[in-house]
């Protein structure tokens, strides 16, 4: 299988790193070879050859069986430029409209939530990934002025809602699950949100074996917090997604424990940590590889390689409960230090 990796900014070069060990170490002990292509573009490259990605860069990226990405986000570059073409751009590109992220807490010791366990904390939400409010549409007149106007529209279509619900549902039912909560501000955005509500109506029925609930986002983030184990699957747009994703894991323990995928199933897709750069944490060997390593399990696991998948679960695990483990979940073990008690926790099986 080919792979193509970008590892990007700040600690986005360091997890990757590890996520490649451990990459390699699943692909000997399951004998299989992952051909893997490093591709450079990040913002170093872009300072230097004002290039964020080549002109043929998306169509290259859909020669790969699988992405991986690391972290694009540099205060060098304070418009995001690189990760706007980069990453949202590659998402837009080749239609990556879901992005799936588990939120699965593995040991009681890293959950903020007080009397929370693994039992309550284990759900997905799917993030619709293709518009919403990233789509870049609007602009600003007399920018800079007293006069400045700001426009950033939010685009609903009903192929993008219906296409990310109905992925929501299928999901929910082939991994048996009971429950699907869709989370809008419907109330509020009386226009663009009465679109979800019309086709989560819509789709719904035709899953009568799951429940089917509906909050607004400013409610779901509070039952998160009360109550996560009442969910299951969790859908909802670009930007809600982005925002409860992020509370989402810290309940696994912060931004270091959770995984992505960006998917259009049966086509190339891209894999990455939740987390940023971290510019703070950047080239000090402190930051955690956990989100990277278990991005990777599930590039594998979409990949149809659910034994290699899994033995990276479980290595991750047990690096967690015996605390071997980065300073920010308790441990004291260096960024690669932490990847080489995975990688050797895959070897032995
Ligand atoms: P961030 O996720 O980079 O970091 C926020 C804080 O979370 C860090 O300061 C650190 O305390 C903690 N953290 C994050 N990852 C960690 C890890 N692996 N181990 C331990 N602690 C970790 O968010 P930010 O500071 O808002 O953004 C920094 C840059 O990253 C910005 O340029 C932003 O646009 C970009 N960004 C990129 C992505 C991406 O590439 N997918 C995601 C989020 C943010
Ligand atoms: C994420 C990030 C990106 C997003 C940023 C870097 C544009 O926060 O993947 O969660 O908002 O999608
Ligand atoms: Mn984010």
């Amino acid at each position: 299988m080919k792979i193509a990796i970008i590892p990007g900014d700040g600690i986005g070069k360091e997890v990757t790193a590890e996520a490649l060990k451990v990459l390699r170490a699943v692909g000997a002990r399951f004998g299989r070879t992952f051909e893997i292509e490093p591709l450079p573009w990040c913002a170093d490259y872009y300072l230097e050859t004002g290039i964020t990605i080549p002109p043929n860069g998306y169509e290259l990226l859909r020669e790969f069986d699988a992405l991986f990405v690391g972290a694009l986000g540099d205060p060098r570059v304070p418009d995001n430029r690189h990760a706007r073409d980069i990453l949202l751009g590659t998402r837009f590109a080749l239609d990556l409209y879901v992005n799936y992220r588990p939120v699965r807490l593995l040991d009681e010791r890293l959950c903020p939530l007080k009397g929370r366990g693994p039992e309550d904390v284990n759900f997905v939400v799917f993030r619709e990934n293709t518009e919403g409010l990233y789509v870049s549409v609007g602009g600003r007149f007399k920018a800079g002025t007293d006069d400045e106007i700001a426009i950033q529209e939010e685009l609903n279509t009903y192929k993008g809602v219906h296409r990310i619900i109905r992925y929501a549902f299928d999901f929910a039912t082939t991994r048996g699950l009971t429950k699907v909560c869709m989370a809008d501000k419907s109330n509020a955005m009386t226009d663009g949100h009465a679109l979800w509500q019309r086709v989560f109506r819509e789709v719904a029925p035709q899953y009568p074996s799951i429940a089917a609930t509906h909050y607004y986002i400013d409610a779901l983030a509070m039952y998160m917090v009360m109550d996560p184990g009442q969910f299951q699957v969790i859908v909802t747009n670009n930007l809600f997604g982005d925002i409860i994703t992020d509370l989402g894991a810290t309940f696994q323990g912060g931004l270091g424990m959770a995984a992505s995928g960006n998917i259009h199933p049966g086509r190339t897709s891209m894999f990455e940590p939740v987390h940023g750069s971290a510019p703070k944490f950047a080239g000090k060997n402190v930051a955690n590889p956990i989100g990277a390593i278990s991005s990777v399990a599930l590039m594998l696991e979409t990949l149809g390689l659910n034994d290699e998948a899994e033995a990276i679960d479980r290595a991750v695990l047990k690096a967690v409960r015996e605390g071997q483990v980065t300073a920010d979940i308790g441990g004291s073990l260096g960024t690669t230090q932490a990847g080489d008690v995975i990688v050797a926790a895959v070897r032995s099986g």
